[in-house]
């Protein structure tokens, strides 16, 4: 039987930048586009270019940068939606609009306020006014898993009609279970007489923790396109994880006779990159990209692992590309070991950038005695957010303990344009953490909300690195930090400052 391909459309920028906090600053976004396109999703979906001028920007700047896949942009039934959706997509060389509207009752009567003869109407005109600017249209009819099925499938033949060539079929609110959203596909398939001149997309919401089961569902009753997102983040309790279903297809090819360009062993990477970005850190026990997804605890199991691997491992780590070496480094490390170990975990780097990493190399090297993968990788990505750093950090004295009032004295440079100036402050706080946010409040004059602190260790070890991950906000805004260090308040400042420059960016007119 001659296999058929699956396209993987990556939503992590649109759907999964809608996940609370997660927003990315337009330089993280372009990152994580070249980061798909490395990995070979077939579609990326930039943006929802009219919800915003960053939106915009954002995805006319992926269209124009990110070689490869296709760039789509997520656009209401509305001529305004998909002029604007048009604008911003048309700089790729493989531009898409993906037009969406509701089609269950519920969503008709009580959302849009409109019959199903209004909405029959405004698909068609959407899809036809969408055709006058790009080949590639795609039609998502949203809630459809909750829609009359025999209202689905006219919408559906009529869009196709009008000129749509992939249909997508969400299960907006995760509501359906795998057979029954089967099901659905299936007798699309067999109602819709011009169902082959289009493609079957499925988009699953996870509400119920069936996202990537509904969709696998989907593909064996002859969906061709799976939406779906980066450590399966998305509205609510996220989409269907891109990661799953790639590895289940994988590793059941019987049930799954189909192809796709995913390269497996880009997936780790892209995992900690869209975490590290978004501030989403990934539960320990997530299949295939959590911590322990390849860990073997018991006794039993680690005997059984030390005589065959097959007895616990259905997959192995480095399919997916975890690195396989743990130690590697230390301070007595060269050059060009660190070289060759940043190009082993995949980074292809220019050699300003390599050399100003190995000097961060150094020294940490200084502090800490072993350098593990999960440290260079936390030292690229430091790097590598493209965030102008208007303020960075001079001199940190904290004090605090039993009986001691914790108080931050904090001087920072703050650049701007070529002015250079020191800032001073010192305050007292809660705690230590405390002390130095409302310093650095201080100094800044911002008012901000810390709103989420989280810290891990980055590798094993007494002397292992603090990641601080934090959720600030200000104004109406919700913004993430990252930082890094031995010592865990610099982390936690480091963190700080790391939103607050994403702040003064947006600030200043800079995009998000
Ligand atoms: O969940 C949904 O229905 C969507 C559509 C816009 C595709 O995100
Ligand atoms: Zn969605």
């Amino acid at each position: 039987m001659k296999k058929d391909k699956v396209f993987f459309f990556d939503t992590t920028l649109r759907d999964g930048e809608q996940s609370p906090g997660a927003s990315m600053t337009l330089p993280e976004k372009i990152l994580v586009a070249q980061q798909l396109a490395a990995m070979g999703v077939d579609i990326i979906e930039a943006g929802f270019p009219i919800s915003s001028d960053g939106d915009f920007e954002s995805v006319k700047i992926i269209a124009q940068q990110v070689k490869g896949p296709i760039i789509a942009g997520l656009a209401r039934a509305s001529e305004k939606d998909i002029t604007a959706c048009w604008n911003s997509v048309k700089y790729s060389k493989r531009p898409r609009i993906h037009t969406f509207l509701a089609t269950s009752d519920l969503h008709i009567e009580k959302k849009l306020q409109k019959t199903r003869e209004q909405v029959f109407e405004m698909a068609v005109k959407a899809v036809k006014f969408a055709k006058k600017y790009c080949d590639d249209v795609e039609f998502s009819a949203e809630d459809a898993s909750r829609s009359d099925v025999n209202y689905l499938c006219s919408i559906v033949e009529a869009v196709i009609d009008a000129g749509a060539t992939t249909v997508n079929i969400p299960d907006t609110v995760g509501y359906n279970l795998p057979e029954e959203f089967g099901n659905l596909i299936a007798t699309i398939r067999k109602n819709v007489k011009n169902i082959n001149k289009a493609i079957i997309s499925v988009h699953c919401h996870n509400d119920l923790g069936l996202g990537v089961a509904n969709s696998l569902a989907a593909i064996s009753n002859g969906a061709r396109q799976v939406e779906c997102t980066i450590n399966g983040i998305g509205e609510r309790a996220g989409n269907a994880a891109i990661e799953e279903i790639v590895m289940a297809i994988k590793t059941r090819p019987l049930y799954y006779p189909v192809t796709h360009n995913i390269k497996t062993n880009e997936i780790y990477k892209t995992s900690k990159l869209v975490s590290n970005l978004t501030g989403i850190v990934v539960q320990p026990n997530k299949a295939i990209v959590g911590a322990n997804a390849f860990a073997h605890e018991s006794g039993i199991h680690q005997d059984g692992m030390l005589k065959d691997k097959s007895t616990y491992e259905i997959m192995s780590p480095q399919d997916v590309g975890v690195p396989e070496s743990l130690l590697v480094l230390g301070k007595h490390s060269g050059r060009h070991a660190f070289f060759k170990r940043l190009k082993d975990l995949g980074y292809k780097l220019e050699s300003k950038v390599l050399e100003d990493l190995f000097l961060k190399f150094k020294l940490l090297a200084d502090k800490k005695k072993c350098i593990f993968d999960d440290d260079i990788v936390s030292l690229v990505e430091e790097g590598a957010s493209g965030i102008k750093e208007t303020y960075t950090i001079d001199y940190v004295n904290v004090t605090s303990g039993v009986g001691v009032i914790p108080t931050a004295t904090i001087r920072l440079i703050k650049k701007n344009k070529s002015k250079s100036e020191v800032l001073q402050e010192a305050s007292c706080g809660t705690g230590p953490v405390d002390a130095a946010y409302q310093t650095i409040n201080k100094i800044t004059g911002l008012k901000v909300d810390l709103i989420d602190y989280s810290l891990r260790a980055v590798s094993g070890g007494e002397d292992a690195q603090g990641e601080v991950n934090i959720k600030v906000k200000y104004e109406e805004s919700f913004y993430t930090g990252k930082g890094t260090s031995t010592d865990i308040i610099e982390s936690s400042i480091k963190a700080y400052i790391h939103a607050i420059n994403k702040i003064v960016v947006m600030q200043t007119g800079g995009k998000k």
